[in-house]
């Protein structure tokens, strides 16, 4: 099986060795090929902000040419991804934010699912369980399988032992959780949260050929807005969920019709004087 982590701190310190000690405790329980991927060395613009991405399509954003999609490839080729980031202002490092924002339109055009994800936070002391939880929703939302976390407190300088201890046990832990995901072959069975994920996308994207074609399209060429589909996967779904899920797609649907009209929803993505190209 193939590992990538992915690197959001700018140095080879406590995040790197957090992410060496879960790789050798990993490896001891399952085999996998471990690749590392640090932001810090990749070539990864700041997002402009110019909308296009959302609407026309991810090729055509114009920091195409660097290395994000090299990475987002990676990620895709993986059977697990590790979010590794030292806690910034409680919240994920720059590096991790920038990424992210570079492949926000993953949120609408969700493509990781089969794959499992795990988090790894380091912090001074405050923040891991919110940049935990940041990190996770947004890899949910990706769809990714989230199968494991551990939030360490590393101060700087020498950590205490009793602390070091308490980490090397999250990691043990956590390789434990990680390692039962990745070894899982079948799919798991939907909540209810992610039935209204799918039937939100649903309702919204399929009001939108016009108005945003890279997002209809791409829920059109996977088969989400076929009558038959009932999630992103094709998996037993709980009857209550399902009849959830109807109704949640038919007020997104209404909405978006009411409040995304067409012409207010094609100025909307229209880019700003100056911007274009
Ligand atoms: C710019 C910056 C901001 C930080 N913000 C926080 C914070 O909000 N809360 C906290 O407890 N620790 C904070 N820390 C401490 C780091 O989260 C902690 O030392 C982390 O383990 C560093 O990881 P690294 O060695 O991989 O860079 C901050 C450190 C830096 C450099």
């Amino acid at each position: 099986m193939k590992i990538v982590a992915l690197i959001g701190s700018p140095r080879k310190g406590n995040t790197f060795r957090a992410c060496e000690e879960f790789r050798e405790h990993l490896q001891k329980i399952c085999n996998v090929e471990f690749e590392y991927l640090w932001l810090k060395d990749a070539r990864i613009e700041p997002c402009k902000g110019c909308f296009v991405c959302f609407p026309k399509g991810e090729d055509k954003c114009p920091h195409r040419g660097d290395d994000v999609h090299v990475i987002e490839q990676k990620m895709l080729d993986a059977d697990g991804v590790i979010f590794a980031s030292p806690v910034y202002s409680m919240n994920v490092s720059g590096l991790m934010k920038t990424f992210i924002d570079r492949i926000s339109y993953t949120g609408h055009r969700p493509r990781f699912f089969g794959k499992k994800a795990f988090f790894l936070v380091t912090t001074g002391l405050f923040g891991a369980g919110d940049v935990l939880k940041y990190m996770k929703t947004l890899a949910w939302a990706w769809g990714f399988e989230c199968t494991g976390t551990a939030g360490l407190i590393t101060p700087n300088g020498a950590v205490p032992r009793e602390r070091a201890e308490k980490n090397t046990q999250l990691l043990k832990e956590g390789a434990q959780v990680f390692s039962a995901g990745l070894l899982r072959t079948t799919p798991r069975r939907p909540g209810v949260l992610d039935v209204i994920h799918f039937s939100m996308g649903r309702g919204n994207f399929s009001q939108m050929e016009t108005v945003s074609p890279a997002d209809y399209q791409y829920w059109k060429g996977q088969g989400w807005l076929s009558p038959d589909a009932k999630w992103f996967m094709d998996v037993p779904l709980n009857p209550l969920y399902r009849a959830i899920g109807r109704i949640v797609e038919w007020h997104a649907q209404r909405s978006c019709r009411k409040y995304v009209g067409l012409e207010t929803c094609n100025s909307r993505w229209v880019e700003p004087e100056g911007e274009r190209g």
